[in-house]
């Protein structure tokens, strides 16, 4: 009988952790304690030093940092990197012109010759990683005040940062997990000549566009290759003619054999944030009061922005990737709240609380440490909402002028006392790209209709002073929309560097004297800006600064408790822009009743969605030759070009372009998305619904060889067969 009752038990335990076995993003230096067993038993083949060691060649070697917020990994000996197009975008972008559009058309060096430069792109490599937890709460006791904990806290990680600075160039870093209850020492190593190698046409690389982001079945072929180049002692240097290829330790394997539903898979990469702590009462404010007010606001910008790119293809290339930005994070919202609400997520929340709090009632101890803690959270937020919504406000709507953006910069050019010739030079830099970006009557829309929804939306508190204008024609009975397109006249009239020439010519005849100052100081477009800036600043910031440093500090102790009344519960971190890994297995889902989504998608998609009319859509004909003459190469298999899949791998925003990697190690495909129902994983993981979606590493290979011919770049590579 005992033994019955252990079995069924270990039976219990073993399907709990099947059914949450994926979700979670973990630290690579505790593979081996945490993961590798659970990861071997899904079909993981290697070893916990095959993917994070400090002594010898591991995978993590081969993944980097893209940018600033995505991951790319190394797939050749010479320094060849692939990440995904929407990631190498902006380069792309930034080498696009009218006449030579690469975002339209693609881009392939057919030599390292043609490879081409990016000024400011960089890649960075983690050299090891240290737990720092006990040096950086040194000092510190149950008694210690908050005040000084922070000061101690601070001395020790500079203490930690300098000593691990001692002869050497690394980028170093000290972060937090779990709130301030775990501290991780980051080592660096930052590559900075980083060349375009290819990508593909849009046509293929944001195939859909951005109706088919953030959805599945997908047919984006999402992928961009670059090159990094060091000085002749394969080290990291600024760009020279003289740089040659890099000669990493590792490079991944390339796997053409193909992605079976239950495969293992693991992504390896640098997820951005989460937030799966947080409690009931902050879940409530995001689902219910932030995201509606941020779609709305979003929803606006999309529909002038595309309205104008859809009449003009000059405004498509200024604007595709400013619109694709706010498209983004638009439509996640949307599938967040989605998800939260069908997981009925504020209640399960409640429910864990409660939970803790039976749990902390329990004993003297914990209820004085932790008694009050969740009756505060409810207060604090209260508070804290219409502080956030201001922000929020301040961000998505303010600050999404564009005009603002400009001023902000010439606020900050006169401010200075002395300008210098490079302040000069610096702010004409600004201004080059920032026109080459701008379209006047595109910023027009967005003004009159942002500043109405600030002025209607973020609180009486937060309004400035030219808010005003809506009182004083209030009294005469003037509609709204009349006021604003008058006022909008006068800003746009009278605010002079919106017009590049004019402010070309100011800057060419800047004298460093009062009198340009003053005609800076003299335009709306410089009040409207310090106007905003001054209710920021002095209303808003200090608040949500006060209310989140109480959260976190509530944060820190609510870890806590959950951890000590779940002893034998393994806990993931947040994510926080550090190297993680999650792993999973190939799976199909359901999205609503009666339906099953497939694993993979293939090229007979592509075509059934074919579409000349619609840009996201248009084929390329090259593509239809080789689909109609069924010209796969070795890439194909059963007579059909694969090109995305799904897995259960919990990855959130800068998991972008990263490796998905085989139970052997080899690289089966980029990550690029996730998929609609399950984009909720940010703050509540649903093992039923959440996929992450990749790009078959095939589809690369077949674009570059047979769609391109650009076959040096598949010659370089590991390809496993
Ligand atoms: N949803 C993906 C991510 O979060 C892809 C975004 C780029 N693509 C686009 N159509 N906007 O970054
Ligand atoms: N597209 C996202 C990125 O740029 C990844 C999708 C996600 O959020 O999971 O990182």
């Amino acid at each position: 009988m005992k033994k019955l009752i252990s079995i069924s038990i270990s039976i219990f335990i073993l399907s709990v952790s099947q059914l949450k076995a994926d979700e979670g993003m973990w630290i690579p230096l505790f593979l081996k304690k945490y993961n590798i067993e659970a990861m071997q038993k899904k079909g993981f083949k290697l070893t916990a030093e095959d993917i994070y060691s400090v002594n010898k060649a591991s995978m993590k070697d081969a993944v980097m940092i893209f940018g600033g917020g995505c991951t790319a990994e190394l797939i050749s000996d010479r320094g060849l990197i692939l990440t995904n197009h929407h990631c190498g975008y902006y380069s792309i972008q930034s080498h696009s012109s009218l006449e030579n559009d690469y975002l339209r058309n693609g881009f392939w060096a057919m030599s390292d010759k043609e490879e081409l430069v990016n000024e400011g792109l960089k890649v960075t490599f983690l050299v090891r990683m240290e737990d720092v937890t006990s040096k950086v709460l040194n000092g510190i006791s149950e008694n210690t005040d908050d005040y000084k904990r922070e000061k101690i806290i601070e001395n020790n990680i500079r203490l930690i940062e300098e000593d691990a600075q001692k002869g050497n160039s690394y980028k170093i870093k000290v972060k937090s997990f779990f709130y301030g209850n775990q501290y991780f020492l980051f080592v660096q190593k930052v590559y900075k000549d980083i060349r375009l190698v290819g990508a593909p046409p849009s046509s293929i690389g944001k195939f859909g566009g951005d109706t088919d982001n953030w959805m599945w079945p997908r047919h984006t072929g999402d992928f961009s290759l670059f090159r990094i180049y060091v000085d002749k002692n394969n080290e990291p240097a600024e760009y020279s003619e003289d740089n040659v290829p890099y000669k990493p330790k590792k490079h991944f394997p390339v796997s053409i054999k193909g992605v079976k539903k239950n495969d293992f898979t693991m992504v390896f990469g640098y997820p951005g944030r989460t937030q799966e702590y947080l409690t009931s009462y902050a879940v409530d404010m995001i689902k219910n009061k932030i995201n509606p007010k941020k779609i709305e606001v979003r929803q606006n910008i999309i529909d002038i922005m595309s309205a104008d790119m859809e009449k003009d293809p000059g405004v498509r290339i200024k604007y595709s990737a400013k619109y694709a930005g706010v498209s983004n994070a638009w439509k996640k919202w949307i599938g967040e709240n989605r998800g939260l609400e069908i997981l009925d997520a504020v209640a399960k929340k409640e429910a864990t609380e409660k939970q803790l709090t039976d749990w902390i009632n329990e004993d003297k101890d914990r209820i004085a440490k932790y008694g009050n803690l969740l009756t505060d959270y409810k207060n604090i937020y209260k508070d804290y909402t219409p502080y956030k919504l201001a922000q929020e406000y301040f961000y998505e709507a303010i600050w999404r002028m564009e005009s603002v953006k400009f001023s902000s910069k010439m606020a900050s050019f006169i401010k200075k006392e002395d300008v210098k010739k490079d302040d000069i030079e610096s702010i004409k830099k600004y201004a080059k790209e920032f026109f080459k970006n701008y379209n006047l009557t595109t910023d027009k829309k967005l003004f009159k209709t942002l500043f109405r929804l600030y002025y209607e939306n973020a609180g009486d508190k937060f309004q400035p002073e030219v808010m005003n204008i809506f009182t004083t024609f209030n009294h005469f009975k003037i509609d709204k929309e009349i006021v604003v397109e008058k006022y909008a006249k006068l800003y746009f009239d009278n605010t002079f560097f919106l017009n590049e020439e004019k402010f070309n010519d100011f800057i060419e005849k800047y004298s460093y004297g009062s009198e340009d100052t003053q005609k800076v100081k003299d335009t709306p477009g410089y009040n409207f800006f310090y106007d905003f800036v001054n209710v920021y600043y002095s209303k808003i910031i200090p608040f949500t600064e006060k209310y989140k440093t109480k959260i976190d500090k509530k944060n820190r102790l609510y870890i806590r408790a959950l951890m000590e009344s779940k002893p034998n519960k393994v806990f993931y971190p947040d994510a926080n822009s550090t190297l993680r890994i999650a792993y999973g297995k190939v799976d199909t889902y359901e999205p609503r009743d009666g339906v099953e989504y497939q694993y993979f998608t293939t090229l007979d998609g592509v075509i059934e969605k074919d579409n000349p009319e619609i840009y996201d859509y248009d084929v390329p004909d090259r593509l239809k030759e080789l689909y109609y003459k069924k010209d796969y190469g070795k890439y194909g298999e059963d007579g059909k070009m694969h090109i995305c899949f799904i897995a259960s791998n919990h990855t959130t925003g800068g998991n972008s372009g990263s490796p998905v990697i085989n139970g052997n190690g080899e690289l089966i495909g980029v990550n690029f998305d996730r998929n609609w129902e399950g984009t909720m994983s940010d703050i509540m993981y649903n093992p039923d619904q959440c996929r992450n979606i990749s790009l078959d590493i095939r589809y690369v290979l077949f674009i570059i060889d047979k769609f391109a011919g650009d076959k040096r770049l598949v010659d370089e590579m590991t390809v496993v067969e």
